[in-house]
């Protein structure tokens, strides 16, 4: 009998897993069954927000295999550390080819792998165990990107003639966690860890609405990185004792800075361009995502930022740290803009609405491993880029096998 309503299985109860089961609340048709993470108490504890906002009745489970093989679990978002993913797959997979699980289909998280041989081997973990998949990049569903895309192309392109300038950026002041500033662990610094973004949202707004992927083919790569922040004694000094001693960026850094600039062509041949920004070592109001997309006669633009609320507290209100009023929150005092719902704002309530539509009704959603795939073998072409510091044609000779010299530790701006 055909499913009309989904069991979904959560692995990693982090971060990022939190704010997929806060967006929860607007998605139908799903609950949020499982919860895995060796970490037993973040398990707990992601159960027990899902449970108190009534998005399923979340029970914590053992491993992934146990989790998998509940009858109940019919698809599995993977939100765990990056230096994770292969065998979490592995898991998932093996526990499907051996009849233990049935599940319908697989999501996993950005970047789909720390290279474009890990990217790849998820997606063909995906096919061989016969899952639908869904890669979640959430700001191709933004509703301002989905809307402003909508607007442009009906508008300003179908009468002037189609965008050919897109820029992304995004920027905060470093994530959350030392895994992620480790090279080996998270693939890279900032252009692995939020470059994924950008090339990706900016690649959607230039492809015409319902075209595929392969109606535009990158054709040159021009990058380059530095680490301008966290290498600053001061900084340096810092990162090594919020990671218990273990995060060294005078010895080993990776880039806190990155830009991209990826020229394509489209199916009648016009060169467009993507121009991206990322950045770790931004401070100000906290998360800024920027987009913009020009045409002939058109632009549109986008600032996470440019909030239509905002609060004013004068320094005689002393609180606590936090990130209430957005994410990677930099104060607590003074003007300050509020994205009031980040979860539908950044677009992972219409991801996983999205995702989940796409299995019930059992067909591939419109973003999957293959756009994972496509997504690594660009930032792996801007690491080649900057490396040889100048711009490649694509895809340069190597790229399967490439891994970054920050992902080895062997990189270092200051010996340039
Ligand atoms: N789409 C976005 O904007 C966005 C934002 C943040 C993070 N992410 C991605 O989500 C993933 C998780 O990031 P996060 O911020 O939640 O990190 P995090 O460090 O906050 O949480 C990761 C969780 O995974 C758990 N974990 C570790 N090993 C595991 C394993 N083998 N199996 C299951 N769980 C395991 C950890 O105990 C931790 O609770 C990363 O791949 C990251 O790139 C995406």
């Amino acid at each position: 009998m055909k499913k009309t309503k989904l069991g979904v299985g959560i692995v990693g109860a982090g971060f990022n897993a939190n704010f997929h089961i806060r967006a929860w609340t607007g998605v139908r048709d799903a609950d949020i069954l499982g919860i895995f993470d060796p970490d037993r108490k973040r398990a707990d504890e992601a159960a027990a927000l899902a449970r108190k906002l009534r998005v399923g009745e979340t029970l914590v489970y053992g491993s992934v295999t146990e989790m998998v093989s509940s009858p109940d679990i019919d698809a599995v978002w993977i939100s765990a550390p990056n230096f994770t993913r292969i065998e979490v797959m592995e898991e998932i997979a093996a526990a499907q080819q051996k009849g233990k699980a049935g599940l319908m289909g697989v999501c996993c998280e950005k970047p789909l792998g720390r290279n474009v041989k890990e990217a790849r081997r998820m997606l063909e973990l995906a096919k061989k165990a016969g899952l639908l998949d869904g890669y979640l990049e959430n700001q191709v569903f933004s509703p301002s990107v989905v809307r402003g895309k909508g607007i442009v192309w009906a508008r300003g392109a179908s009468l002037t003639g189609r965008p050919y300038l897109a820029r992304a950026a995004e920027e905060h002041s470093g994530p959350h966690m030392p895994w992620f500033w480790e090279g080996s662990l998270q693939g890279g610094g900032v252009l692995n860890d939020m470059m994924c973004h950008s090339v990706e949202v900016a690649r959607f707004m230039l492809t015409p609405p319902g075209a595929p992927r392969s109606s535009l083919i990158p054709t040159k790569m021009t990058a380059y990185a530095s680490c301008l922040k966290w290498q600053i004694p001061q900084y340096a000094k810092a990162l090594r004792e919020s990671s218990g001693g273990k995060t060294d960026y005078i010895k080993r850094p990776a880039e806190d800075f990155a830009r991209s600039l990826v020229e394509y062509k489209d199916d009648k041949g016009q060169v467009v361009v993507v121009e991206t920004t990322t950045s770790w070592c931004y401070v100000g109001a906290g998360l800024r995502l920027s987009m913009e997309l020009l045409g002939p006669e058109y632009a549109l633009q986008i600032n996470s930022l440019d909030a239509g609320l905002k609060v004013f507290f004068s320094r005689n209100v002393k609180g606590k740290a936090g990130e209430d009023l957005v994410e990677k929150q930099n104060a607590e005092v003074g003007l300050m803009p509020v994205v009031s719902d980040e979860e539908s704002e950044y677009g992972y309530t219409a991801e996983n609405r999205h995702m989940v539509q796409s299995f019930l009704q059992g067909v591939r959603p419109s973003e999957n491993f293959e756009d994972g795939v496509g997504v690594a073998e660009l930032l792996m072409a801007a690491y080649m880029s900057i490396e040889k510091e100048k711009t490649l044609t694509f895809p340069p000779p190597g790229l399967r096998n490439f891994i970054p010299a920050v992902a080895k530790g062997t990189w270092n701006p200051r010996n340039r």
